[in-house]
């Protein structure tokens, strides 16, 4: 059977890091308070005109590169962003011209901290189903540009980053052991938008408005639905929590993924964490963290990844899929 396999990674971080002493003299708060509520310990934020095209255009050639594929040979990309530079056209489109790549498809998905596994989704049916043979999938945010920086409940929590990943079409015996993506698993509940919203927008103020969130009921939420989704996602494969190599998660806060990983009785020894030195990159935190497994040697071809994520919708889900 046909299944998505990844060819390459990549990610790119703005040159700009900001420790946690940086909001010590704008709100009240410490970075002791940061650290040990959420994890986090610095963050980058994009320069000035830095945007979020311009992010994900840095990751997108990383992860070519990586992959020794030509942009001619792919055949759609997929940007998972809430951050987009304009309404529209899309991120993706911007990130096609950008890469001189005038043939396939580009297009956005927005799911907030979802984002990225809605696009491993998306590029998973269209390579299973045949619609395409090679896509690019990026998660980019620049979370910094909808921050409330009077807020200290949120400013804090948020970074700007890019990651980028490529998967090809490949056959596979259809078993656990294939590489590739080997069961997604998608929910969503609108009645809690309250919960993490943005406060502004095209049809009701005009505006891009800031970051609004309920941390703690949204807390309180995420470890069972990332618990159960995750499941969900390993059940669909047949495989077990012990037979999972990484949990990549989407990096929120320490605490959500060290929960979520007991839950799950997968040691914290089997977890990437990038969430102290990235902070919350909404749609981009999950290929940042794959990225960095990938470039420091951790995760390795063959390995089992299981990576989920909730966010604003609420929407969630989990991938599970060998590298
Ligand atoms: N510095 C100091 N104190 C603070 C700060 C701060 N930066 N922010 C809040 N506080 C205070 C609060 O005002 C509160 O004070 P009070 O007790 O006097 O009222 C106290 O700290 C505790 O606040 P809680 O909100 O109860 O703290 P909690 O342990 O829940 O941690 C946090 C807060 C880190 C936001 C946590 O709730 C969290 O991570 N929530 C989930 C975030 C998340 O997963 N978001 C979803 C994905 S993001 C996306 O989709 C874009």
């Amino acid at each position: 059977i046909r299944r998505a396999v990844p060819l390459g990674i990549g990610h790119y971080l703005p040159d700009r890091i900001v420790p946690n002493s940086h909001f010590e003299s704008l709100v009240d708060t410490s970075d002791e308070w940061i650290r040990t509520r959420s994890g986090i310990e610095r963050r980058h934020f994009a320069s000035e005109g830095q945007t979020t095209s311009d992010l994900a255009v840095r990751a997108a050639r990383a992860a070519l590169e990586n992959a020794g594929i030509d942009v001619s040979e792919i055949d759609g990309i997929i940007v998972a962003t809430s951050t987009p530079d304009l309404t529209f056209p899309s991120v993706g489109t911007m990130v096609q011209a950008e890469l001189g790549m005038t043939r396939g498809f580009a297009f956005d998905v927005q799911a907030v901290c979802a984002g990225f596994i809605y696009a491993l989704c998306n590029a998973n049916a269209m390579i299973v189903s045949g619609q395409a043979d090679r896509l690019l999938v990026i998660g980019a945010e620049t979370f910094s540009r909808i921050m409330d920086w009077t807020d200290r409940s949120t400013c804090v929590l948020f970074g700007d980053g890019a990651g980028a990943l490529i998967l090809g079409a490949e056959d596979g015996a259809g078993t656990s052991n294939d590489r590739g993506i080997l069961a997604t698993d998608l929910n969503s509940d609108g009645r809690y938008r309250e919960m993490l919203y943005v406060d502004g927008g095209v049809s009701t103020t005009g505006t891009s408005g800031k970051l609004r969130m309920q941390g703690n009921p949204l807390f309180r939420q995420a470890v069972d639905k990332l618990t159960s989704t995750a499941e969900a996602a390993l059940e669909k494969t047949g495989v077990t929590p012990e037979d999972v190599d990484w949990i990549v998660p989407h990096q929120a806060n320490i605490r959500i993924i060290q929960g979520t990983a007991k839950k799950m009785g997968v040691p914290m020894e089997r977890v990437i964490q990038t969430v102290q030195d990235h902070g919350n990159t909404s749609a981009a935190s999950i290929p940042l963290a794959l990225s960095v497994g990938v470039a420091d040697g951790r995760i390795e071809r063959g390995h089992l990844i299981l990576s989920e994520a909730i966010g604003g919708g609420l929407a969630w889900g989990a991938v599970a899929l060998r590298w």
